[in-house]
């Protein structure tokens, strides 16, 4: 059994860093004050090669591993977790079933510039009634010879507006329910495909959310990604993938609020001693280390396990469910550690717990994440 890295997932590690405090950090706050999605970042992590850490060489990908990539989510969301949900959004819920599912058609045209980070993906399954029961589609896909027509709207869809290509899931076949789902890739610029509502949200505020809106869209049929009622298989298993994406961003978020309570505990002084040399302070970052830890393995394992293409499902929603639920714990801690000044937007723990809230309830609230580790443990 390795604990380590190999080094050239430490050297990844290492790169994605200096990345995080050099071109990331500095605007974090300023981008989460004004609801600022920055472009400039993705395109930067294109040229660094992080859209295409883990796909294969003949689209433009660097052959690497799933875990590489998770590592790089992990360092982005230390510095700025919208940073990380941008990219992991992208790769894990566009990018991952497009090469899983797609024709070699829809991988040259669309994973290629994808992978290279020319454009950025999302993925619609959300609607207003179909959220935790995502079988309960309203998008309705007609079938018209040469294209599709679809109508529906999508909500709370990350990337939504940026992006330039899209997975986006409808009723093909009412009748067959979960069966009668289809999956299809949309652009940006399609006739009758506009955007709604852009979210004001609690956190993640340099991550953009957008309701999407389709009216009379048409689709190639050479846009439909799949099979015909492949749909709902095709959202479950990307979204298998996509939690260990959202563990490693709520990880990321645990260890840095962890370390600003580390430096603050060491450098705030009271009663003549740094609060660090009180107990019941140093006691908390004992109870943060051990949680964040504890929460790298889960994360790292769920990864190491698609890497070996082994069953990873129960897993990745075992970290997801942990590590979301340690970001919550360790940022709220952190608060507390600051006090008064943790509740200051002077200082970025505030930032960090607000941020940490949604890697609870994105890509399945922490109770669907039960149903599935539950279900795996009773099969
Ligand atoms: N991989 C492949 N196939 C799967 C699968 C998986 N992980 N999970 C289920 N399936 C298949 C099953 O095999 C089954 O097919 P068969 O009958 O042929 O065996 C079919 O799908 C139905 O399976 P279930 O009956 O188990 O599915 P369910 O309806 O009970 O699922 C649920 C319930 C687990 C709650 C599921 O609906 C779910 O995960 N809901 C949450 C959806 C979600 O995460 N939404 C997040 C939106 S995306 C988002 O947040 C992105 C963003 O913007 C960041």
């Amino acid at each position: 059994m390795h604990f380590e890295l190999t080094e050239e997932q430490q050297m990844l590690q290492k790169m994605v860093r200096e990345f995080g405090e050099k071109e990331v950090a500095p605007g974090a706050a300023a981008r989460d004050e004004n609801e600022e999605f920055a472009r400039g970042l993705y395109d930067a992590m294109g040229d660094l090669g992080l859209t295409g850490l883990c796909f294969p060489e003949q689209y433009g990908g660097a052959d690497g591993d799933y875990l590489s990539y998770i590592v790089a989510v992990e360092e982005l969301s230390r510095f700025d977790d919208s940073v990380g949900i941008t990219l992991a959004t992208s790769v894990s819920l566009c990018q991952w079933p497009i090469l899983a599912y797609g024709t070699e058609a829809q991988k040259q045209k669309y994973l290629i510039p994808l992978v290279a980070g020319k454009t950025l993906g999302a993925f619609g399954l959300t609607e207003p009634n179909a959220g935790t029961d995502a079988a309960a589609q309203q998008t309705v896909a007609v079938d018209n010879g040469d294209h599709y027509l679809l109508n529906g709207s999508k909500i709370f869809i990350t990337n939504g507006g940026e992006a330039e290509t899209y997975v986006i899931f409808a009723m093909t076949d009412r009748a067959k329910g979960v069966k009668g789902i289809t999956a299809f890739l949309l652009e940006k610029g399609m006739p009758g495909f506009t955007f709604g509502k852009k979210e004001h949200k609690l956190g993640i505020r340099g991550s953009i959310t957008m309701e999407l809106i389709f009216q009379d869209v048409k689709v190639p049929q050479a846009n439909r990604l799949g099979q015909e009622g492949e749909g709902f298989k095709i959202a479950m298993s990307t979204l298998d993938g996509g939690r260990i994406g959202v563990a490693a961003q709520a990880l990321g978020i645990a260890q840095a609020a962890f370390d600003h309570a580390v430096k603050y505990a060491k450098e705030r002084t009271q009663f003549g001693k740094p609060i660090a040399a009180n107990q019941a302070v140093a006691f908390m970052l004992a109870d943060m280390a051990t949680k964040v830890e504890a929460a790298r393995y889960l994360v790292y394992r769920a990864a190491f396990l698609k890497d070996q293409g082994r069953p990873f499902a129960k897993e990745a929603a075992m970290a997801k469910m942990y590590a979301s639920d340690v970001a919550m714990a360790v940022t709220t801690d952190a608060v507390q550690i600051f006090g008064g000044y943790g509740y200051s937007r002077e200082y970025p723990v505030e930032r960090l717990l607000r941020n940490a809230k949604i890697t609870q309830i994105y890509e399945g609230t922490n109770q669907v994440q039960r149903i599935v580790i539950a279900s795996a443990l009773l099969r």
